[in-house]
């Protein structure tokens, strides 16, 4: 019997990790990322040193996703890769590469929206219930904060999103304040977890509808510091735990307030998370907490899933191909 199973190489580089996965179906095979340390003592990322860094992995990394996967070259049906949004230095190493792989393959190219990709990981197979249309997801990375309604695998309305700052970028920048390094989030994540989240408050702004704006929480978190530092030169260094405890509840509430409004606006029983912010261990536990106060069913994707990779690129991928959806040789990357 023929085998009419798909195999999908997928191909991610649209910030600061190259990586590269195997799909067959919507089951992952491999999945490698390389993340870029490189940007750590910029205290952020770097476009040119991201798009080198880019150009050294994605040979091997690539390498790597199919030896990994257990199969030959030959086997690819079709070459998914991010076309957008991202930093157009490093989305072209992605771009150039799957189009040459799939060139000299013989093979369809499939582009991919890196937003659209963090969404659809929830339907990688991993044999747990996947969600049903309609449910709401909230995006939240480095770059995005956004409530989006999912009708269909592509069917996908934007109920709000961030006027400023990403969600991930104001907890970088928390961190920045407090000095503790970058990519802040998993750093405040861990302190947090010793501290008292009811330690201090900072407001957050009134915003219309859906939509988000972290500029404010931000300066005044700065703010704080400045005043309480003047009279406790140590204030940063003795309280912490409790800083990293409250600054993260004030925008995980924030955050998760708007997404359960929309959840019942929208008479949607499922919720899901996605993105790099999706990884805090409070996001996570306080989605569960209101889904279970709702009866609602949350997906909270698991860790490997929510930083940046290219399973989900994959899995996005593979949906396109169902539906015949190749893309040109000729498209270039977008930024946003
Ligand atoms: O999705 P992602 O890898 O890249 C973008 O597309 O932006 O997200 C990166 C963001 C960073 O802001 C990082 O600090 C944040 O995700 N992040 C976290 C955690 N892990 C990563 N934020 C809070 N808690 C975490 N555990
Ligand atoms: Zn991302």
């Amino acid at each position: 019997m023929q085998s009419i199973m798909t195999t999908i190489l997928a191909i991610e580089s649209s910030c600061d990790d190259t990586s590269a996965a195997v799909l067959r179906d919507d089951r992952l095979l491999s999945n490698v990322i390389a993340s870029q340390k490189v940007h750590e003592q910029y205290g952020g990322v770097v476009p040119e040193l991201a798009s080198r860094a880019h150009q050294q992995n994605i040979i091997p990394v690539v390498d790597a996703a199919i030896r990994q996967a257990g199969i030959s070259k030959e086997e690819i049906d079709a070459v998914g890769f991010t076309r957008g949004p991202g930093l157009l230095g490093s989305l072209l190493v992605g771009v150039s590469f799957a189009k040459s792989f799939a060139t000299a393959l013989g093979k369809p190219l499939i582009e991919v929206n890196h937003l659209q990709a963090h969404v659809l990981s929830h339907f990688i197979d991993r044999g747990d219930p996947k969600p049903q249309f309609p449910f709401i997801c909230l995006l939240v990375s480095g770059g995005h904060t956004q409530i989006l309604l999912l009708r269909d695998y592509f069917d996908i309305e934007c109920l709000g999103t961030t006027i400023d700052d990403a969600a991930g970028e104001a907890i970088d920048k928390a961190a920045k304040i407090m000095d503790l390094g970058y990519p802040g989030g998993p750093v405040i994540d861990r302190l947090a977890k010793e501290g008292n989240p009811d330690a201090y408050k900072f407001a957050t702004p009134h915003i219309e509808g859906y939509n988000y704006s972290f500029s404010g929480i931000k300066t005044s978190f700065l703010y704080f510091l400045r005043d309480r530092l003047k009279e406790e030169p140590n204030f940063i260094e003795e309280h912490k735990a409790d800083l990293c405890a409250s600054i993260q509840k004030t925008i995980v509430s924030f955050l998760l307030k708007k997404v359960e409004r929309a959840a019942i606006d929208h008479k949607v029983r499922q919720v899901a998370i996605a993105g790099g912010v999706s990884a805090n261990s409070f996001l996570r536990s306080e989605l569960q907490r209101i889904c279970d106060k709702h009866h609602w069913r949350a997906f909270i994707p698991p860790f490997q899933f929510c930083t940046d990779n290219a399973a989900m690129v994959g899995i996005a991928a593979y949906f396109k191909y169902l539906k015949g959806d190749f893309a040109d040789i000729s498209l270039p990357p977008y930024t946003r």
